[in-house]
């Protein structure tokens, strides 16, 4: 058995990495904690907490108590950090929890996992680890700043943060690095572009926008819509981070991208026109649309009618591209879904799992965890 613990693993690219990996490797056991926060949802790992080999654990990585008690109960190898308050428009409200998740939770795993891994001292003083074990931390294109018309972020682009979660994930990084040089312990960093696909919480801007849609609600773009962001398949992710766990040299930094930019409206028209044509291609999706029972005529409003240009995001970067050569060239990793494939996938995926949307907007969740767990 080869143990991971996976932080974060009840979110968004966390629960489509654990469902990854349970079907990938026979002999994994993933030990997953989670806060719970709005973002995370344990409906989303209903399957898997079934399964022996994936052990689900309530509390937060900032816990030094929690963390340790996690490495005393099982023989953990690897670290994937996924937890983080993730959304920018939540950042720009309130960033200290956004410091406080991002930045000192990192810490304390990197701590943690440093404590129960060292197994002594070389000549230079430098800890030294038990074999085959690994911290990555999962980052984001963010930390680069933004773009103008040309150019991609490579690894060696200048840190340049410019939003409150930006600023914390790169604080995050440097820590990571900082144990890196300092104790020599084994990480990676990944930074990812965008994702979207299965179990994306409805405030980012693909579920969201499929949800209004379905509902018949206004569609809020901010500014004027130009703003260009590289959508990858959030599977691509998790493939993507098994690879550099696994294979990736110790101490480096692989950034993940699709080749896959474009503007923000362009992706709000492609998801309406996709909505639209999938419910009338598909007659039994048409119950997840509530909005078409009282308007069944859904070419008469479900068009871009929908959009409405609203105040923009305060300091809203521009565009986000990434060079993905890295991760390609040493670890054969490319982006395996083409978006027009991927949103097909995705938009299907929220047609038919209309309840789980409604479970994780609606508060009923609380009462889920409680009938599931007891208060435990
Ligand atoms: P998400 O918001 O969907 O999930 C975050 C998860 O972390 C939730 O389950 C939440 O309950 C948990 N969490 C939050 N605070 C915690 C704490 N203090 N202790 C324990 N758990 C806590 O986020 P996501 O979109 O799945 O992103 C996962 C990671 O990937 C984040 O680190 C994010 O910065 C990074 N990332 C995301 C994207 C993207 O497009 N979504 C792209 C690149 C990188
Ligand atoms: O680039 C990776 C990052 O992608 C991750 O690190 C973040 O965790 C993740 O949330 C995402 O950040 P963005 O800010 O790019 O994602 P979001 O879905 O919030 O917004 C995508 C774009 O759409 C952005 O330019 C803002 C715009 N937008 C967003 C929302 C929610 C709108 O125009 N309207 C909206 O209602």
């Amino acid at each position: 058995m080869s143990y991971y613990l996976i932080t974060g693993g009840a979110g968004f690219i966390g629960s489509n990495f654990v469902k990854f990996m349970l079907k990938k490797y026979p002999d994994a056991h993933l030990v997953v904690l989670d806060k719970l926060t709005y973002a995370g949802n344990l409906r989303t790992l209903k399957d898997e907490l079934k399964d022996s080999r994936c052990t689900f654990i309530k509390g937060d990585i900032c816990d030094p108590e929690i963390v340790q008690k996690i490495f005393s109960d099982y023989p953990v190898q690897y670290v994937v950090n996924f937890a983080a308050e993730s959304h920018v428009d939540r950042s720009i409200e309130n960033p200290q929890l956004f410091l406080q998740t991002n930045i000192l939770g990192t810490q304390n795993l990197l701590n943690i996992a440093k404590q129960n891994w060292t197994t002594g001292k070389d000549e230079k003083g430098y800890p030294t680890y038990l074999s085959d074990i690994k911290y990555l931390q999962v980052s984001t294109d963010e930390v680069y700043g933004s773009l103008g018309e040309t150019g991609f972020f490579t690894e060696k682009t200048p840190l340049d943060p410019r939003s409150p979660y930006s600023a914390s994930k790169t604080g995050a990084d440097l820590i990571v690095t900082a144990y890196s040089e300092t104790y020599k312990m084994p990480v990676n960093i990944t930074r990812c572009s965008n994702n979207y696909g299965p179990y994306h919480f409805p405030e980012k801007l693909i579920p969201l926008i499929i949800k209004n849609i379905l509902e018949g609600k206004k569609l809020p773009v901010y500014g004027d819509g130009t703003n260009v962001r590289d959508w990858l398949y959030v599977e691509d992710h998790c493939k993507a981070i098994d690879l550099v766990l696994h294979k990736g040299r110790v101490g480096e930094v692989y950034n993940i991208g699709g080749h896959n930019e474009k503007q923000n409206i362009l992706i709000v028209k492609l998801t309406i026109e996709t909505v639209r044509r999938l419910l009338k291609e598909y007659p039994e999706y048409m119950p997840a649309c509530s909005a078409a029972k009282d308007s069944p005529d859904i070419d008469s409003w479900m068009n871009e009618s929908l959009i409405t240009y609203v105040t923009d995001r305060l300091g809203h970067d521009q565009r986000y591209a990434i060079d993905p050569a890295k991760i390609t060239k040493e670890l054969g990793w490319y982006p395996e879904t083409k978006f027009e494939d991927g949103i097909v996938k995705t938009i299907r995926w929220y047609l038919e799992n209309q309840d789980w949307v409604n479970d994780v907007t609606s508060g009923g969740y609380q009462k889920y965890y409680e009938e599931m767990y007891g208060g435990r």
